[in-house]
């Protein structure tokens, strides 16, 4: 459609390189992207269905769910706000989104901090130590949770720790 503002194609690549760099499970990465003249699609890609852990691909979806999040983050860092419309297909389930733009009028300096660490973010599957250093473990994970809107729940040992990281 004539004068619908879109991104450009350097933005739109950069962007959905930031998306897959969200996490999945297993590191799966089950998503495919299309790139349309307006508009950018998200699919499922169930190549990529891990049977005996995730049967049902819920958690292929989740990841999926991770990746479009991740691309509204570097889209709004460039200064654009998705339009997104879940499974638009019906008929087509592993269609899962197709996302349209619009500019924002100025971008986030929030987002922009998301936008860099998400470029940077990485895994660690070494165990959280109960106790930590002052802005370290699970407690300053929790009482990081206001900051992202993050709901998260402590559990230390056996016992839940009380006053920690209950969500509102
Ligand atoms: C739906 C989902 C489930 C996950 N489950 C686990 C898990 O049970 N244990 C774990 O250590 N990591 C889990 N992860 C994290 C991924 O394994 C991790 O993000 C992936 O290996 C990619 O590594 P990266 O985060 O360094 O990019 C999960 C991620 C997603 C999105």
């Amino acid at each position: 459609m004539a004068g619908r503002a879109v991104p450009s194609q350097e933005t739109v690549r950069s962007a959905l390189a930031l998306a897959c760099r969200a996490p999945s499970v297993h590191n799966s990465q089950p998503w495919r992207w299309k790139v349309a003249e307006h508009s950018v699609h998200l699919y499922l890609d169930s190549s990529r269905l891990l049977p005996v852990l995730d049967p049902t691909g819920r958690e292929m979806v989740i990841s999926c769910g991770a990746a479009l999040n991740h691309a509204r983050i570097a889209f709004a860092a460039e200064g654009w706000k998705l339009r997104v419309h879940r499974l638009p297909n019906p008929a087509q389930p592993d269609h899962l989104a197709s996302i349209e733009f619009t500019r924002l009028d100025e971008v986030d300096e929030h987002v922009v901090t998301l936008a860099a660490a998400a470029a940077t973010r990485r895994s660690d599957r070494r165990p959280v130590p109960a106790r930590s250093g002052p802005g370290r473990g699970p407690r300053a994970l929790a009482r990081g949770r206001a900051a992202g809107g993050l709901h998260a729940h402590v559990r230390l040992g056996r016992q839940d720790t009380p006053g920690v990281g209950t969500g509102d």
